[in-house]
C-alpha cells in the first residue's frame, strides 16, 4: 500500500528516515494546494501547546526551513495550565516572538452555547468539546499569522485524527493565501526519536521515556484521553486515567440537586444565583466532578475512517445538556420535538466533521436560536455517584398545563368525548393495511 504511487501519503508510524535529504522528502509529500513547500515558508505560526510534539517542531521548523517561529498558545479553559511557562519554554527554544490569548469568554459563548442549544452530541455519547476548540484554535491562528507577518501556520496534529481535518479547513477557509505545514504528518519520527531529538536539541522532556502519557485535549467543555490501554478495548478504565471526576464509588453518599436557570437557551445561573457564563461553565463542572458525573468511554467513528476509542471527562456537559434538552421539550411542542432532533444530529455531525464554517451550520443555527427564543425556566438535575438525573422543572413557557393532565376534564381545550373520533381516524391507514395484509378474504368483507 504505502510504495503505490497513489496510496494516501500519510505516514503515521515510526519508519525509518528515507534516504532522501528533507527539502526532497516534504515536496515529495505536498498533496493538497495549502500545504507549504519549503521555498515559500519564511516565518511560521505555531501552534503551540507546550507539550514534546510542538516543542519539538519548535525547533524542528527552525532547522528544516530556516524560518522563524513566532508560538501562539490559546487558553480555552484547560484547567491547570501555566501560560507563563509555556511562553517562556517557547522563548527558549527560539520562537522570535509569543502570544498567549485568552478566548475562554468568545469560546464559551460562541462554540458552547450554540452547541448547548443545539443539544450538540455527536455518536449519542461525546459533547464535541475538541470539535468546537478547533475552530476557533485555527481562526485565532490565521488573525495572528496575519499580523504578525506569517506565510505558514503549522499545527501538531497527526495523520490519524479529525483535529487536522478541523485545523486546516478552517485555516484553508479562511485565510487562503496562507500555507499550512503538519510536521508530525511528515517527519516519521516516533516517540522515541522525538525524545532523542528533544536531548539533542536541549528541550526539557517531562517524564521518563518510560512513562508515555496518555494524549490528553481539554477545555471547559472537557477532557479526552487517548492512547495507552485505552487502545486494547477489552481493557477496562485504570483509575489513572481520571483527572477531572472522581471515580463514582468515591463519590460523597449523599446526593445533590442543582438548579440550572436557562434564559433562551443560554444557563445563566446556579441555585439562583446569576453567573457569567465561563464561571458557570467551571461551577457546573466543579459539582459534577464532585459527583463522579460526566465519565464516557466512548469508541467513535472518525471522519478520517478509523474507529477509536476515548475515555472523555465532561461533568459540565453531563449536567447541562440533559437540563437544556429538558426545558426545551417542556417549551416544544410535539412537532417541534420530532423535528428538532433530526437538525440537532446534522449539527453535530458537521461541527464533528470539521465543517464549522459550512453555511448549513449558520443556516440550522438560525432555527436553533428561533426554537431557544422560548427555552427560559429552570431544571433540577440531582447528582449522585455518577448519575446526573432531572428531577425538576419550570417553564412560563412550559406547554404544560397540571390540570388537563389529571384526569379531571379543565379549560375546554380537551374533551375526552372526542377521543374515540380522532382514534378512528388517526388510524384508519393502518388498519386498512393491517386488514389488507392479514386477513384472508378481507377483501370481501367491506
Ligand atoms: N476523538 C475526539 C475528537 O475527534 C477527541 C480528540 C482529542 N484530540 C487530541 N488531540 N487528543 O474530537
Amino acid at each position: 500500500m504505502a510504495d503505490s504511487p497513489d496510496a494516501p501519503r500519510i505516514q503515521v508510524h515510526s519508519i525509518p528516515a528515507p534516504e532522501t535529504g528533507p527539502e526532497e522528502r516534504m515536496r515529495a509529500r505536498a498533496t493538497a494546494s495549502y500545504e507549504a513547500n519549503p521555498e515559500d515558508v519564511n516565518r511560521v505560526l505555531l501552534l503551540y501547546s507546550g507539550g514534546l510534539d510542538t516543542s519539538v517542531m519548535l525547533k524542528w521548523i527552525q532547522d528544516e526551513y530556516e524560518a522563524e517561529v513566532v508560538t501562539l498558545t490559546v487558553n480555552l479553559g484547560q484547567p491547570g495550565e501555566d501560560y507563563g511557562v509555556v511562553e517562556g519554554k517557547a522563548r527558549q527554544l527560539g520562537a522570535v516572538d509569543t502570544f498567549v490569548v485568552d478566548a475562554r469568554e468568545e469560546f464559551a459563548h460562541d462554540f458552547i452555547v450554540p452547541a448547548i442549544k443545539a443539544n450538540a452530541i455527536y455518536g449519542l455519547a461525546y459533547p464535541l468539546f475538541t470539535a468546537l476548540g478547533r475552530p476557533l484554535i485555527a481562526k485565532l491562528a490565521v488573525d495572528y499569522a496575519r499580523q504578525s507577518g506569517c506565510d505558514t501556520i503549522a499545527h501538531g496534529c497527526t495523520g490519524k485524527g479529525n483535529d487536522q481535518v478541523r485545523i486546516e479547513s478552517t485555516i484553508a477557509t479562511l485565510a487562503p493565501e496562507l500555507k499550512i505545514i503538519a510536521p508530525v504528518r511528515s517527519w516519521a519520527m516516533g516517540r522515541d526519536e522525538e525524545i532523542a531529538y528533544a536531548r539533542e536539541h536541549g528541550i526539557p522532556v517531562k517524564g521518563g521515556v518510560e512513562s508515555a502519557p496518555y494524549s490528553i485535549d481539554d477545555n471547559l467543555w472537557g477532557r479526552s484521553s487517548e492512547g495507552k490501554w485505552i487502545e486494547d478495548l477489552s481493557h477496562a478504565p485504570e483509575d489513572d486515567v481520571f483527572d477531572l471526576v472522581t471515580r463514582p464509588e468515591e463519590a460523597p453518599d449523599e446526593p445533590e440537586t442543582v438548579t440550572i436557570g436557562f434564559e433562551a437557551g443560554v444557563p445563566v445561573s446556579v441555585n439562583g444565583s446569576q453567573m457569567g457564563l465561563v464561571d458557570l461553565l467551571e461551577e457546573v463542572a466543579r459539582l459534577g466532578m464532585k459527583h463522579g458525573v460526566g465519565i464516557v468511554d466512548h469508541i467513535e467513528d472518525r471522519i478520517v475512517g478509523l474507529k477509536v476509542r476515548d475515555i472523555y471527562e465532561v461533568p459540565a456537559a453531563a449536567i447541562l445538556l440533559p437540563a437544556h434538552a429538558e426545558l426545551e421539550r417542556l417549551v416544544g411542542t410535539i412537532h417541534q420535538n420530532q423535528f428538532k432532533a433530526n437538525l440537532d444530529r446534522q449539527w453535530a455531525y458537521l461541527v464533528y466533521a470539521g465543517l464549522w464554517w459550512e453555511p448549513l451550520r449558520s443556516n440550522i443555527d438560525a432555527y436553533m436560536d428561533s426554537v431557544n427564543e422560548f427555552v427560559t425556566g429552570e431544571i433540577g438535575m440531582k447528582l449522585y455517584k455518577g448519575s446526573a438525573r432531572v428531577v425538576t422543572r419550570s417553564s412560563p413557557h412550559a406547554v404544560y398545563d397540571a390540570q388537563l393532565a389529571t384526569f379531571a376534564e379543565s379549560g375546554g381545550l380537551f374533551s375526552q368525548q372526542a377521543s374515540p373520533g380522532f382514534i378512528e381516524i388517526w388510524s384508519l391507514q393502518s388498519r386498512m393495511a393491517w386488514r389488507l395484509r392479514n386477513a384472508s378474504g378481507a377483501a370481501d368483507e367491506s
